[in-house]
């Protein structure tokens, strides 16, 4: 039996949302989405109304329309429309990799960065439609440059500043983005990051799948050396103090495209998430607004970074969509200390605190001592976000960081989600530490069995959607097909998630982890077939196949089965230099954990792999490897049983 914590007297006080009202809301919002959504989307301001709201579905062609003929603009929305009441507010906290840089950016401060850059973009020839790539490291300018983009209707696509050139150069091929922004270098835990450099190499990659960047603006951040290329790379610092601090916003129709974000699958290449403006705006803000029972004044921090969709929704959109002050981190949980998170809450006297499992249980390991020391006072709201959160590292999120004082939100999404999905609201839901308990208002989850059966009542499954909402994703960027056969194809007419879920008997959600082929670390997605895509990209290796083993910091950690060619001899060298490889290909989060060099693979008789017995032998669980009768060469396993590389 798990805990229950009833909601907090003390969250319940002036919560936005009680537990009456979300029953009330949710039912309203299944019974009648058209009148549900015709009502909320009005949170966020438009240039022309809506008068159609919902036009989706999830059969044949797929096809997802919210909000159709409204007309909006996303920067306007996070910005001009609070002039009036908040100029002088603080919109964005800046809180610096060293500990003593920090800075206040108000709204009015930020209407003038965003317009100039704006105009820097139109000055340099980009258009509305047009892919900008943003390769930044967490400087306010990261967050400007996104909404630059978002006032003259250009795309936007970020990607992570710790991608290698070379996944950089896929996701700039991928959109035939030809204008780049980025800074000199970026500054993590004390290290420079090489993100011009980066980008350079990856522009030469590009240029040889025939995309040519015309543009690279470059924020100075750390003043260090880097190559140029005169004609095409531009200053920032120089760009905007030469153009007009003010630029009309485009009218967007509410389906015109707002950003690519780039994430894993089980197979091939990263896919181009695709999302729109209205449905977008309205759910990222509302989510904010409700999950984080957020009031006006109160001092926010999400602690990702603008690479990943909850960088977008929730430290970008969602925040200044409300008004709200976003806090913006562009260090490390550890640097200088690792008290770094609880000094930057009491510095900045943040209310509302959301990070991920893997740096709770990273700082759980570091004992009590460097929490207890600051005081934490005032915070009222925790989050948590990316994987399952394990029990264990719930109890002492609530117990030692909150004192108590403060719920926990599990919040449970993904990329193509837009925003949160299944979720407790503070006033509202009882907890559960380990479940992201109940849908959020329009959300149907549904649990079905590996033949598609629906599953009703407590019980086991894989979790699907079966009804839209505005948040979510449109199509695949330039793939709309990978879209239907992705999502929509294994549970006909239904959103598949690819996530494992429980629901218990109270309707409670427990998310248990994919079950498809992607891995989950330290929050970071990512492919299998990516890893063994680069493993094999190695003159070394023939064969590799990957999968994930449990890992008490990352969560999951990545397991690398490798076949040499012929003749070659597995050593700790080699080792070592195809982690270097896999980091080189893809980026620092792919390292691979643990490489085991096997003669061969196990393979059905077809010359399938049999992932299900690498997984076993990967968690050192080898006593229950199941059917292995199809196996074609059963001596392979026993040869793996005997080299394995995670014995307990
Ligand atoms: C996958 C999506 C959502 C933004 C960050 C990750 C896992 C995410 C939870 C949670 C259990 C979670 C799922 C999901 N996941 N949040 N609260 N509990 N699992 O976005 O990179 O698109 O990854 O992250 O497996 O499918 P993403």
């Amino acid at each position: 039996m798990s805990e229950v914590y009833p909601v907090l007297a003390s969250a319940k006080k002036d919560a936005l949302i009680d537990n009456e009202t979300y029953l009330n809301w949710y039912k309203q919002s299944i019974k009648d989405p058209e009148k549900f959504w015709a009502k909320h989307g009005k949170r966020i301001d438009w240039f022309k109304p809506y008068t159609k709201v919902k036009n989706t579905s999830f059969e044949g062609k797929v096809a997802i329309k919210w909000f159709e003929d409204g007309v909006t603009n996303v920067s306007y929305n996070c910005i001009d429309r609070h002039l009036k009441k908040r100029g002088d507010q603080v919109a964005i906290i800046w809180e610096g990799d060293n500990p003593y840089l920090d800075k206040k950016i108000t709204y009015n401060e930020l209407y003038e960065q965003v317009c100039r850059l704006a105009n820097v973009l139109k000055k340099h020839g980009v258009k509305k439609g047009d892919r900008v790539t943003i390769y930044m490291p967490m400087i306010p300018e990261a967050s400007y440059a996104m909404l630059a983009c978002t006032r003259i209707g250009a795309i936007h696509s970020v990607v992570f500043g710790g991608f290698s050139p070379d996944a950089l150069a896929g996701r700039i091929v991928d959109c035939e983005s030809t204008f780049v922004i980025t800074s000199d270098e970026g500054m993590r835990g004390g290290k420079p990051i090489p993100l011009k450099d980066n980008t350079d190499k990856a522009i030469d990659i590009a240029a040889r799948h025939h995309v040519m960047v015309k543009n690279v603006l470059v924020v100075r951040r750390t003043g260090g050396k880097t190559g140029w290329a005169p004609g095409r790379d531009l200053w920032y610092h120089e760009e905007i103090a030469s153009v007009k601090p003010e630029c009309k916003p485009e009218k967007m129709k509410a389906e015109d495209p707002l950003f690519i974000l780039y994430t894993s699958g089980s197979t091939g290449k990263p896919k181009g998430v695709l999302h729109t403006t209205g449905g977008y705006l309205v759910y990222a803000s509302m989510t904010h607004q409700y999950v984080f029972d957020y009031h006006d004044g109160d001092i926010y921090w999400c602690t990702a970074d603008v690479g990943w969709v909850t960088g977008h929704s929730y430290i970008v959109y969602g925040p200044l969509a409300n008004g709200a002050t976003t806090l913006m981190f562009e260090g490390v949980p550890n640097y200088p200390s690792v008290s770094r998170f609880w000094d930057v809450i009491d510095k900045h006297k943040v209310n509302i605190f959301y990070t991920a499992p893997t740096a709770i249980r990273a700082l759980m390991s570091a004992g009590d001592e460097p929490v207890k020391k600051t005081s934490r006072k005032s915070l009222r709201i925790l989050g948590s976000v990316g994987e399952p959160i394990n029990p264990e590292a719930w109890e002492w999120y609530y117990q030692v960081v909150g004192d108590k004082r403060s719920p926990v939100v599990d919040t449970w999404w993904q990329t193509e989600t837009g925003g949160i999905l299944i979720t407790p609201l503070p006033g509202a839901t009882a907890l559960k530490p380990g479940s992201a308990t109940r849908p959020f208002f329009g959300v149907q989850p549904q649990l079905v069995d590996n033949e598609g059966d629906v599953l009703e009542g407590g019980a086991d499954g894989n979790l699907c959607i079966i009804d839209s909402w505005p948040g979510q994703m449109r199509t695949v960027y330039g793939d709309h097909k990978r879209f239907i056969e992705t999502y929509f194809s294994t549970y006909k007419g239904k959103y598949f998630t690819g996530d494992g879920c429980r629901r218990d008997k109270d309707g409670y959600y427990w998310i248990t982890g994919r079950v498809d082929d992607v891995l989950n670390v330290s929050g970071h997605r990512m492919g299998t077939a990516e890893v063994e895509s680069a493993l094999v990209s190695h003159d070394t290796v023939s064969e590799a196949a990957v999968v994930g083993y449990p890992h008490d910091l990352k969560g999951q950690g990545i397991y690398c089965y490798v076949t040499l060619m012929a003749g070659l001899e597995g050593t700790d060298e080699l080792r070592k230099e195809l982690v270097t490889h896999v980091r080189k290909e893809i980026g620092p989060i792919a390292s691979p954990d643990k490489i085991q060099f096997a003669p061969s693979l196990p393979k059905t008789r077809s010359g399938k792999i049999m992932r299900r017995i690498l997984r076993k032998i990967a968690e050192d669980d080898f006593g229950a490897l199941g059917d292995t009768s199809t196996l074609a060469d059963p001596t392979v396993v026993e040869d793996m049983i005997a080299n394995r590389q995670n014995r307990r």
